[in-house]
């Protein structure tokens, strides 16, 4: 059962969320982009700063001593917090996006060749699908999209057919960060393995922070996190890879502390996982890491679990109960981690998220890095509230009321409500990729004029430029009500 009185001790933890916002308590409702820092992690960066730091690895005085035994303390910390004992495995970066090109740019290229297949789904974040798109580019290599269903989870048929190809290397992000979607892993690597030799990489930027992680249950090979979604500091994530594989791979970036010997020609490289840690690596960000794994710790982490599904569920029934709201993704709170998008009355999610924010309401608005999914269920972009272990019910209700006052101020500029309502009908039958169609003339209709670039949407092709904000009132394409695409 979800432990209120403990989640109350856990937000007085967090001392920026005791500021307000134009008179309104802080609202922290962006965690999926970066979460906040409890007092322990902030202290903990802070006395190391004050009374530990040096450079590592290469000073003979004892306080570089005492500095990198501290480092190599963190990689231990973090290394049991996923389920490994072998902490040379645990590569020290700056974020998830470096942990995965840090695959593609050394593992990729040293095995993916001309005509060889790798699978991803179409919901990944732009830093699971860029550098594979681009790994695909170099090595004249295709991409087998594995898609979603109507609910905004893995379409495991789909999932096959892209298996069916033989791909060399399987991406897939652990949790959506635009729908909080869990993907089975355990289910997926399965499936996979079964085709044939694999290599799967896990985005786990959301499942980390959320989900309890063992890399031997996860069985994939290479799992990429970032500390800053997971109360850490930003400047500081992970690569975690199998050993074997890790020893195989070419080094990434070249330098000092990841050689072994230089010679006027040639170099050797390190053995792991200096030969993945070029230069001087962030050391405070890895004393923070290792703080926050500690702190979650001693939350315990099916303690976590419990309180984010008892805020998702809140969320989900909150939102259902306000007219013209709608939820993205599945609506079980077991398939679900973390984030929350929602549509609200055809209304720009910029402009919710805006008006959000004069009350404090701190929330994420657009495509999330997910342009490829966007298409997919034809909007432009989503709202998207995101927990932590700092949130509680009432910061969901302060969201809702920001959303009904936000709707006041929309409502008025609508020269209707049967217009306003005649819309949406329409944008239901026409889908994505078509154009805006104007369902009145009045000037002062949101429907007629686009109310951030002022050009007329009917104009614009939907769905072919970024630009446009007019596809930003889209209805979602995929009803979740009905799970039925229209
Ligand atoms: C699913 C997912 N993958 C990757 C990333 C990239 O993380 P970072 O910006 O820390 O590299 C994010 C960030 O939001 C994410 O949500």
């Amino acid at each position: 059962m979800f432990d209120q009185e403990l989640f109350t001790r856990v937000r007085a933890d967090f001392p920026i969320l005791k500021q307000t916002v134009n008179g309104h308590p802080l609202t922290f409702l962006d965690s999926g982009a970066s979460s906040q820092q409890p007092e322990c992690v902030i202290e903990a960066v802070a006395n190391f700063t004050r009374t530990g730091y040096a450079n590592i690895h290469r000073g003979l005085y004892s306080l570089s001593e005492l500095s990198t035994r501290r480092y190599e303390e963190a990689r231990r910390t973090v290394a049991e917090f996923i389920g490994t004992d072998d902490s040379p495995t645990v590569i020290f970066t700056r974020n998830s996006t470096e942990s995965i090109n840090m695959v593609a740019y050394t593992w990729g290229e040293q095995n993916i060749q001309e005509g060889d297949s790798i699978a991803l789904p179409v919901m990944e974040h732009h830093s699971d699908l860029v550098p594979w798109q681009q790994l695909a580019l170099r090595k004249k290599a295709l991409l087998r999209w594995i898609e979603i269903l109507p609910d905004g989870s893995l379409d495991l048929d789909s999932l096959d057919k892209a298996l069916s190809y033989s791909p060399k290397l399987l991406a897939f992000a652990w949790v959506s960060n635009v729908f909080g979607t869990i993907n089975p892993v355990q289910e997926i690597v399965r499936r996979a393995r079964a085709h044939g030799p694999i290599t799967i990489v896990l985005d786990g930027a959301q499942g980390v922070p959320h989900l309890y992680t063992d890399v031997k249950k996860l069985d994939v090979d290479f799992l990429a996190f970032s500390g800053h979604k997971m109360l850490a500091p930003t400047g500081i994530g992970v690569l975690w890879g199998r050993r074997k594989l890790l020893e195989s791979m070419p080094a990434f970036l070249f330098g000092g502390s990841m050689i072994s010997i230089v010679k006027r020609e040639r170099s050797s490289w390190d053995v792991l996982p200096n030969r993945f840690e070029a230069g001087t690596p962030n050391i405070t960000g890895a004393i923070g890491l290792a703080a926050a794994c500690d702190y979650i710790n001693s939350i315990g982490r099916d303690k976590i679990r419990e309180h984010d599904q008892a805020l998702m569920q809140y969320a989900i029934d909150k939102l259902n109960d306000l007219e013209g709201a709608q939820v993205l993704g599945p609506l079980d709170i077991t398939q679900r981690a973390g984030a929350l998008s929602f549509y609200f009355r055809g209304l720009h999610p910029h402009d919710i998220a805006t008006l959000l924010g004069r009350e404090g309401v701190c929330v994420r608005a657009g495509h999330h890095c997910c342009q490829p999914l966007m298409r997919e269920i034809g909007m432009m972009g989503t709202t998207r509230m995101s927990f932590q272990v700092y949130n509680n019910f009432a910061d969901i209700d302060r969201l809702c009321q920001a959303l009904l006052k936000a709707g006041e101020v929309f409502k008025s500029a609508v020269c209707s409500p049967e217009c306003a309502g005649r819309k949406l009908k329409v944008m239901v039958q026409t889908g994505h990729h078509q154009l805006w169609p104007t369902c009145c003339a009045n000037a002062a209709c949101p429907s007629s004029k686009c109310s951030s670039c002022d050009v007329a949407p009917a104009n614009r092709a939907l769905g072919n430029t970024m630009d446009s904000c007019a596809p930003m009132f889209n209805t979602p394409i995929i009803d979740l009500k009905t799970k039925k695409k229209p």
